[in-house]
């Protein structure tokens, strides 16, 4: 059972990626092969929206790093996204990441793999709260309109600095359950 993790934030001392690594290795613990993708250091262009890909059976002309996520991923049994909140959405990383997924919308190589979201954001209060949450609902719609099995969508909230996240036990504990949960 492979569990790949995808990690969209840029900075050093990622929130999110501290999450991301807590889950993974849970899954790890569960007997899980894992995996994960730092986008940030990778060689990963936008959607050309050529349609290759459509006319080639899913396969995305883009000869870049992304091609070794995919194959990672048609290997996998679930996906964890980590992003941070920008501007209150995910990353432009995860956005060029999620576009690039496009190419598996026709095919059925990603039917019912699991899938979780782990974001985090700065703001702890409405109304900025409310609709980040219904920003990360139309993200896992797509996920699962490309063909996911979701899972959780978990956003920590509070980390307006680097490793700001490691004080609370409890957002800690919510990236153990993504772990847990991936693995069923
Ligand atoms: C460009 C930018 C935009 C941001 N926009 C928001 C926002 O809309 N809402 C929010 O709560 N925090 C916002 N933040 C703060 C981050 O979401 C927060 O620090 C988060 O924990 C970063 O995740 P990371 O540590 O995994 O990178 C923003 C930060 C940056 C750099």
């Amino acid at each position: 059972m492979k569990i790949v993790g995808i990690n969209t934030s840029p900075r050093k001392g990622s929130n999110s990626r501290i999450a991301l690594v807590k889950a993974l290795k849970t899954a790890k613990s569960k007997g899980a092969d894992t995996v994960i993708y730092d986008l940030n250091d990778m060689n990963i262009r936008t959607c050309q929206a050529d349609n290759y890909c459509v006319d080639n059976n899913g396969k995305c002309i883009l000869d870049d790093d992304l091609q070794d996520v995919y194959k990672s991923i048609v290997e996998s049994y679930g996906v964890i996204l980590a992003t941070p909140i920008y501007m209150g959405n995910v990353s432009s990383l995860a956005k060029i990441f999620i576009d690039r997924l496009h190419c598996l919308l026709r095919v059925d190589t990603v039917r019912d793999k699991k899938f979780s979201i782990i974001a985090s954001q700065a703001a702890i209060e409405p109304p900025m709260y409310e609709y980040i949450k219904n920003n990360l609902d139309i993200t896992s719609d797509i996920f699962q309109s490309i063909g996911f099995e979701l899972e959780d969508v978990v956003l920590l909230i509070g980390n307006d600095s680097e490793e700001a996240i490691l004080n609370k036990k409890d957002q800690l504990d919510k990236a153990v359950m993504v772990g847990n949960k991936i693995t069923r």
